[in-house]
């Protein structure tokens, strides 16, 4: 590679036998350069073969940058340590929507506008009340989520700028309004409907935990905490389901059926999935002294047993997010009183003896967000089917931030992947009597 051309213009060369080609280098704010090969095919009819994106910019974002070697996550260029300290949730949603943190004023009006898009039209309930009694709530929100698409024909036209902010308003205020509904359902209790005396997190601690028949305080630092959470799962740039939500809107599908694509690539245990997987490997080890037969298996290449909450396919240092996510832990294991939590010994245990572990020194694999949230919402008394209900909640406004930008990008155009083709060469038919 030849990082500049004869007209001082960044490119890089491309030789193959005889012939070569330039291909453009482009530079970001922060970040490594990409070179770009959109032209590629049509100049050398060839294609790159990327399978897992490893090395590919599948956009161009001005949303959120990770540095994966230094462990660091901006939002528009903010710290993901300073937003969570010192911001809230629907703070960090303006942020992530607008590129800018609100004004007051403005703040005000976007947590106004948020909290009276709450409730969900009445009709909704038919569809939770059909599932089955022990539907797993992440199943309930694929269709729960796509369904709002049957109910509000008057934000789905993507063309139309206040149609796609008023889709977006409305999804970030009914996602909790959903999860908890999902969650009420899963254990038999009534649903909860949206309180607009409560900020966002205290509404949706309402939703999930009040009853009818007595009184239910929000715990100030329990919803904090989990404010928090929701501003650290809140977006995380080209991910799975950001690319299906981007790969899915690209085809001009309306946004409510973009974010249900969204929903359903989270819930595998590879991506939001992980935290429920994170916890139940914690009750399975179940205590310290069976740490190290599960470090043996983690090691061993013929035993398919990965330590879930431990890599990351970017971070390649101690993730940000985890380094918040165990204070929080902390901080909410003492407010509920909880002092000898077995799961947590073995959690601090196992993470002190992989950070020691050649293996996971030389694989760079660092606990991830998903180790210590899993701990902290279980002491919160949410299941464990719900962990990964609460990250799709968070995730929403990284999805729609992330739709709106591509729908809104003049270069936008269907995301259609191409292949390298491995299977059988041109055959003729063959009839049923004559096969072998
Ligand atoms: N335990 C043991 N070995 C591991 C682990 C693990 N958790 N993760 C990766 N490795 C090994 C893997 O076997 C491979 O070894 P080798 O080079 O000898 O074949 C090497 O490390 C690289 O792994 P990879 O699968 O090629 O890396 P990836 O970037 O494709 O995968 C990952 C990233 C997150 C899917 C993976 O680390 C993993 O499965 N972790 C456990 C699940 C988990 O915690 N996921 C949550 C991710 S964070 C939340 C989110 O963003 O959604």
């Amino acid at each position: 590679m030849d990082a500049t051309n004869n007209t001082g213009a960044k490119s890089a060369k491309l030789s193959l036998g005889e012939q070569s080609w330039d291909l453009p280098i482009r530079g970001g704010t922060i970040g490594p350069d990409v070179v770009d090969i959109s032209k590629l095919y049509g100049q050398t009819g060839m294609f790159t073969y990327d399978p897992g994106f490893t090395s590919t910019a599948s956009c161009e974002s001005k949303i959120t940058y990770i540095d994966g070697d230094e462990g660091v996550l901006l939002y528009r260029g903010y710290p993901i340590e300073q937003l969570a300290e010192d911001g809230d949730f629907l703070e960090t949603c303006y942020l992530l929507l607008y590129g800018e943190l609100p004004t007051a004023a403005q703040k005000a009006e976007f947590d106004h506008s948020v909290t009276h898009h709450t409730m969900i039209h009445d009709q909704m309930t038919r569809f939770f009340n059909g599932f089955r009694r022990d539907a797993h709530p992440m199943a309930i929100m694929v269709a729960s989520v796509g369904a709002l698409s049957a109910f509000y024909h008057d934000s789905t036209d993507i063309s139309d700028p206040t149609q796609r902010l008023i889709a977006s308003i409305r999804m970030i205020a009914k996602m909790p309004t959903l999860a908890a509904m999902a969650y009420k359902y899963s254990v038999g209790q009534p649903f909860v409907y949206p309180k607009n005396s409560l900020d966002y997190t205290s509404n949706f601690l309402n939703m999930c935990f009040a009853v009818p028949c007595e009184e239910y305080k929000v715990s100030p630092t329990l919803s904090r905490a989990l404010d928090k959470i929701f501003i650290l799962h809140a977006d995380h740039e080209q991910n799975a389901s950001t690319s299906t939500v981007r790969l899915a809107g690209s085809s001009g599908a309306n946004p409510f059926a973009c974010i249900a694509a969204g929903v359903a690539c989270l819930w595998g245990p590879a991506h939001g999935g992980a935290n429920e997987a994170a916890l139940k490997m914690l009750a399975e080890i179940g205590s310290v002294d069976r740490i190290p037969e599960y470090i043996a298996r983690a090691k061993d290449k013929n035993d398919p047993f990965r330590l879930m909450g431990f890599g990351h396919r970017v971070y390649k240092n101690y993730d940000p997010r985890a380094k918040i996510m165990q204070k929080t832990c902390h901080e909410v294991l003492t407010e509920l009183g909880i002092k000898d939590d077995p799961l947590l010994d073995v959690a601090v245990e196992l993470e002190r003896i992989a950070l020691h572990d050649e293996y996971f020194i030389e694989k760079k694999l660092y606990p991830n967000i998903d180790f210590y949230s899993g701990i902290t919402l279980k002491a919160m008394g949410f299941p464990t089917t719900m962990f990964t209900v609460l990250f799709a909640l968070a995730r929403t406004v990284g999805w729609i931030g992330q739709w709106k930008e591509m729908i809104e990008d003049p270069s936008q155009r269907i995301g259609r992947p191409r292949q390298l083709y491995t299977g059988a060469d041109r055959r003729d038919y063959i009839p049923m009597s004559q096969r072998k």
